[in-house]
């Protein structure tokens, strides 16, 4: 079968990215109009294949960027990468030794779907939660630190941004260009962690 890309892979392919996911990164940054002058060091979250990383890297090299996944990626230069579930965050010594100092923390981790909704429902809800404490826990006090997570439209979605509401302030709720649209993905964002 003839594989169709999307535009947003052939732009991704063409302007030398890894994934077309990069542009829905790209997307939030600008409407949230986070000061990127301003954020020195990026947690990147189910990082794998490493298109935010890898593209944050290309636009900013001075950024210093962690990133974590239970799959690998292909070496980008620079990047302190680590393989494992982000349930084991901070059994990793060397990301214990950065707590409280990120900027921002991004996240675009998605769990394999098993099919039964119920359960894929309450298992991106435990590993959203895992992500937003680890968030809390590795970025700075400041009103600078800033915080954008993949999440699904479902059951649980009103719980997880009222969750996200007790963390940071100025919430917003994206569905970017480039996600597509009979995917159910969306994405939250927050700064300034209380
Ligand atoms: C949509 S992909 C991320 C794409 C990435 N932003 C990019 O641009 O290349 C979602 C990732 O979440 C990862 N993931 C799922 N469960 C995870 C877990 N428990 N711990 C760490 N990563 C996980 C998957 O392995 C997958 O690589």
């Amino acid at each position: 079968m003839r594989h169709i890309q999307d535009k947003w892979a052939l732009k991704a392919q063409k302007e030398g990215y890894r994934t077309r996911a990069v542009y829905k990164l790209q997307q939030i940054l600008e409407t949230r109009n986070f000061a990127t002058q301003k954020i020195h060091s990026v947690f990147d979250i189910g990082a794998a294949p490493g298109g935010w990383s890898h593209y944050l890297k290309l636009k900013f090299p001075n950024l210093e960027i962690f990133a974590i996944d239970i799959l690998p990626i292909e070496k980008i230069e620079g990047i302190h990468f680590f393989q494992e579930d982000v349930r084991n965050i901070e059994k990793i010594k060397e990301i214990a030794l950065k707590i409280g100092t990120f900027d921002l923390v991004i996240s675009d981790l998605a769990p394999n779907i098993t099919g039964i909704r119920d359960v894929d429902e309450e298992n991106i809800y435990e590993l959203n939660l895992i992500t937003l404490q680890a968030a809390v826990k590795l970025l700075k006090r400041n009103n600078y630190s800033k915080f954008i997570i993949k999440t699904f439209q479902n059951s649980n979605l009103k719980k997880l941004r009222h969750d996200v509401s007790l963390c940071f302030r100025n919430i917003a709720t994206h569905k970017p260009a480039a996600s597509k649209s009979n995917s159910g993905e969306i994405y939250l964002s927050g700064e300034d962690l209380i």
